[in-house]
């Protein structure tokens, strides 16, 4: 593992670089600011290896980073309508930063806090875990908690991330990774000649502010069907409210035969890097994001402004508003619970 300063935040606090490897050439790189992923090397079917993360070449651009570029979310990926709650009969009030709603954990999300990092000394796979303790009431979700998240570069070219919790107040959560990937290896391409198929079968329909309306739909006959492998900018301009609202696929997708067990839930590829990305999880869904709301994100890598569908993000995730929505799967962690996910991305060639 290489470590190197790679800037100070705004308290003069170093955040580190740690570049995980394996024997393959695979190379991650993840900082303490935000638990971010900063860079995924990966070889294309020529054995070429190329960055396919979005992100900054110079850390300053994180502090001001209006679009989660690899980072944790937390304590809550996507939405919480109109920023309310109740759990135990007790109404919560949390910071709106998304017009009425709560987006990915409020004003300042755990994507612009500074992690504890916590070595691990395995020379066999290169790992790093960070920490974050998320204080009573920050954001206005109740109890101490905290966030345990671990990256892992494998020998078979996976990054696994495992996400652990605990709290001592009743509380929710649902942290997820954001970052965006691009498997061509130029961030001057789009990502919309992508193919993805994915295990789900159902969506959750949204309203126009990008709240679910509660109702789990079948994917079947609209554009939202992935079941068999699609390229993203197929039906993408359809003429399909779901995809009005949010000027393209920006979307929870249900996973079918959801019991808690990690299985490939998606594969996203690149016909001509031939670069596969394969994910598993053992989360209920994910968002597919595919960059709509990117267009003219500077100083990206290489100097690129980064525009519309230059990266598309598969957030592993609890659903969208959950806390309000009864029949959802529950994302309440208690005081004597363990929270955990794992989510695997897996990369190769065809
Ligand atoms: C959300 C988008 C949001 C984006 C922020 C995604 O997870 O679903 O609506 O704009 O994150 O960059």
């Amino acid at each position: 593992m290489n470590i190197k300063l790679f800037g100070k935040t705004k308290n003069d606090d170093a955040v580190l670089l740690f570049e995980l490897h394996n024997k393959n050439g695979m190379r991650v790189g993840v900082m303490n600011y935000g638990a971010t992923v900063v860079k995924i090397m990966v070889p294309d079917k020529n054995g070429k290896i190329q960055d396919i993360a979005l992100g900054y070449d110079y850390f300053d651009d994180y502090l001001n980073d209006p679009v989660y570029f690899g980072c944790i979310v937390g304590r809550y990926g996507n939405r919480i309508a109109k920023g309310r709650f109740s759990l135990n009969g007790k109404e919560y009030k949390l910071a709106t930063n998304n017009g009425e709603n709560h987006l990915h954990g409020g004003k300042e999300g755990f994507n612009k806090k500074l992690w504890e990092v916590i070595e691990s000394e395995s020379v066999i796979i290169e790992s790093i875990t960070f920490a974050y303790n998320s204080p009573d009431g920050e954001e206005g979700y109740p109890g101490n908690m905290r966030l345990e998240v671990t990256y892992i570069v494998t020998e078979d070219n996976e990054l696994r991330i495992d996400y652990r919790a605990t709290t001592d107040k009743l509380t929710v959560l649902n942290p997820t990774n954001h970052t965006y990937f691009n498997l061509t290896g130029s961030f001057d391409k789009s990502v919309l000649n992508h193919k993805l198929q994915m295990d789900a079968g159902k969506f959750t329909p949204t309203d126009a502010g990008s709240i679910p309306t509660g109702e789990i739909a079948d994917v079947a006959g609209t554009p939202m069907d992935f079941q068999k492998e699609k390229a993203l900018g197929e039906d993408i301009k359809k003429d399909f409210d779901q995809l009005k609202y949010a000027d393209g696929y920006d979307h929870n997708f249900v996973f079918n035969n959801f019991d808690g067990q990690i299985k490939k839930r998606a594969t996203l590829s690149d016909p001509d890097s031939g670069r596969v990305m394969e994910m598993f999880t053992d989360q209920p869904g994910v968002q597919l994001y595919t960059g709509n709301f990117l267009e003219g994100t500077k100083n990206g890598k290489g100097e690129i402004t980064y525009k519309k569908h230059t990266g598309v993000c598969l957030e592993t995730q609890h659903f969208p508003d959950s806390p309000n929505k009864e029949n959802f799967p529950s994302v309440i962690l208690k005081p004597d619970e363990e929270y955990r996910q794992t989510t695997i991305y897996k990369f190769s060639v065809k």
